[in-house]
């Protein structure tokens, strides 16, 4: 468990938008990491809201989206360099739909990393609801966000930075993640939900999607790593389905989250969310 102190320190906002983000579940997750673990593991970091707010001397962050790998290699690296690179993007002439296809253009051809990573802030703040979404060829296809102010997210951005210099950073599979997990481990997993009805099917974070057998085999390395020592905490859609894929869990918990960010990015509905704690069961 967290010491009281920690859960007293205001809460840290991430620098992205991301579908899916944990902000609004971090004051529930943080009281359920234990405390006597020396490195943090996060498998799907998307925008690392519950990353943000832990303070393990390690960490491992991996996802398999490619930009934000490449994103968050080069503000760990430059720092407030990279934060004033991007902050150039960020004028008022640079929020008009023209500007942000011609934009968008660019980061589907650009070949330099660190300007790649620039305008993938740029379209984070500028594009529709905050959404990251590729068509079959790769391409960010995200529609232009319309909105009146533009935030640049400076003071977030050098906070990511800080926490980011006693991290590891992977672009790999969740799969590949586990296999180095350690029973000094604490692993928090926010994978793409699992469907709320047959007809909502939102796979689309990075090209490719995640299945019902990737749902599957993430909830058996997330028991086994358990067995193994580690502790393993894992978010979802409270379904059904969601409950029987946990049923090995150590305990279930169950919040109510408003979402900013709806799954299909168009029907907004208010899911519950569902957090499944697997630890060894050590008999009193
Ligand atoms: C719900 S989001 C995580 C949100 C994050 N917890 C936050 O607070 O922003 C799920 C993440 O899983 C990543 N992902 C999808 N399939 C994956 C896979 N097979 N292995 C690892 N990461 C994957 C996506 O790129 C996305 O960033």
């Amino acid at each position: 468990m967290q010491l009281e102190a920690e859960l007293l320190e205001p809460l840290r906002k991430p620098f992205l938008k991301w579908a899916g983000s944990k902000t609004r579940l971090v004051k529930a997750l943080r009281p359920l990491l234990p405390l006597d673990k020396k490195r943090y593991v996060e498998p799907f970091v998307g925008a690392g809201a519950l990353f943000l707010n832990t303070n393990y001397p390690k960490s491992l962050l991996s996802d398999t989206n490619l930009d934000l790998f490449q994103l968050y290699t080069i503000l760990k690296g430059e720092k407030e360099k990279f934060i004033k690179t991007c902050r150039k993007l960020f004028v008022k002439e640079n929020n008009r739909s023209e500007a942000f296809y011609e934009f968008r253009k660019e980061f589907n051809k650009a070949k330099d990393p660190e300007r790649r990573a620039a305008l993938f802030v740029y379209l984070n703040r500028h594009g529709y609801n905050g959404l990251c979404r590729y068509n079959q060829s790769g391409e960010f296809n995200v529609p232009f966000g319309t909105y009146n102010k533009i935030y640049f997210p400076e003071a977030e951005m050098l906070g990511f930075a800080e926490r980011l210099q006693t991290a590891e950073l992977k672009h790999q599979d969740f799969r590949k993640t586990f296999g180095t997990i350690t029973k000094e481990d604490a692993v928090y997993c926010d994978p793409p939900y699992v469907p709320l009805s047959k007809t909502s099917n939102f796979t689309s974070y990075a090209a490719g999607g995640f299945s019902a057998t990737d749902q599957r085999e993430l909830a058996e390395l997330c028991y086994l790593s358990s067995q193994h020592g580690a502790v393993v905490i894992i978010s979802n859609h409270d379904t059904p389905g969601a409950r029987k894929l946990y049923q090995q869990a150590e305990s279930l918990r169950f919040e109510s989250v408003s979402r900013t960010i709806s799954c299909n990015g168009e029907n907004r509905k208010q899911a519950k969310e569902l957090i499944a704690v697997f630890q060894k069961h050590v008999p009193i």
